[in-house]
Formats: structure tokens, sequence, C-alpha cells
């Protein structure tokens, strides 16, 4: 059985990241959506709530696991016996990043691949960050992510009516 793991942030997971890895499934037999616990980055959504979103988005689709992770994404894939990790691009900047990302992972463990998906051309101006903003100000985010969470989005933001 081959395994991706699908790594990020996911503060919210948004329709970019449900394509990318609903895509992912028809390269690898399993996808683990994993989100990582210890960022440097200081997120909206606690870890639970980060969770809970992404297994509520993918609760019908049986070859996605959500998981959460501590430390370093090479031991982490080790750990699942994953043949590689995913990410989305939707520029030439976020390749350049990828690219060193990694390179320093193959540093760590040269057992894994990175594959690269680019984005589909709806989704390349789609961001958590720009979700969150426009949610922040009472914009529209009916479009940006899965039905599934929109209200807890809403919510936390004090939007939901
Ligand atoms: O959604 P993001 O924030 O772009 O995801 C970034 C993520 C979680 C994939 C990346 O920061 C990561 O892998 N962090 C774990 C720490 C690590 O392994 N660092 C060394 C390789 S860059």
């Amino acid at each position: 059985m081959k395994i991706a793991v699908y790594a990020g942030s996911f503060d919210p997971v948004t329709n970019g990241h449900v394509d990318i890895a609903l895509r992912a499934l028809k390269i690898f037999d399993k996808v683990i959506v994993a989100v990582l616990r210890n960022s440097s980055k200081t997120p909206v959504f606690t870890i639970d709530e980060r969770v809970a979103m992404l297994k509520k988005t993918f609760e019908s689709e049986p070859c996605i696991e959500v998981d959460s992770f501590d430390g370093l994404l090479s031991d982490y894939v080790k750990k699942t016996g994953a043949a590689a990790v995913i990410r989305g691009i939707r520029s030439s900047t976020d390749f350049e990043q990828e690219m060193k990302m990694d390179m320093a992972n193959k540093k760590l463990n040269n057992e894994f691949e990175t594959v690269l998906l680019t984005s589909r051309a709806e989704h390349v101006y789609l961001s958590s960050g720009l979700v969150k903003e426009i949610a922040a100000y009472g914009g529209d985010i009916s479009e940006m992510l899965p039905k599934q969470i929109i209200e807890h989005v809403l919510e936390k933001f004090g939007r939901n009516k």
C-alpha cells in the first residue's frame, strides 16, 4: 500500500487543500493529512479545532486519515512508512520554498520523495491566511472553505449572524 503524508498547518483547511488531498488519492492508496503541532506560526485555530475540522471535511473519504505530529516531518514520515510527502504549490514562490524544504528533508531522511501538486487555476489566490482576513472583516468566505467547517470558522470570528 502506497501511503503519502500531506503535511501542513491547515489553519483552517481550505478548498485548495481539499482538492490537493483528493488528487493525491489518485496517485496513492492512502493519504494522511497531518497537522504540525509545534509550528513557529501562531495559529488562530487550536490543534484540536484544526484536526476536528479536517476530520469533518474528510469524513466520507475512507482512504484519507487525519493526524497531527510534533517535531520533524522527516521523522513523522518514517514512523508512518509513507513513500512521499505531498505539498500543493500555487506559484513560483511556493515552488522555491518547497524545493528548499524538500532538500532539507532529504538531508534528514533520504527515503521518501516530495510530490508537488500544482494548484487548480481557481485556487491560485486561495490561502488560509486570506480566508482568515476576509472572515475577520465580515467578507464572504463561502466559496473558499469546505461547507462542513464554514460555521465553525465564522463562529471563531464572531460572524455567525
Ligand atoms: O502549511 P504550512 O505551514 O506551509 O506547512 C509547513 C510544514 C508543516 C509542512 C513545515 O513547516 C514542516 O514540515 N514542519 C516540520 C518541521 C520540519 O520538519 N522542519 C524541517 C524541514 S523544512
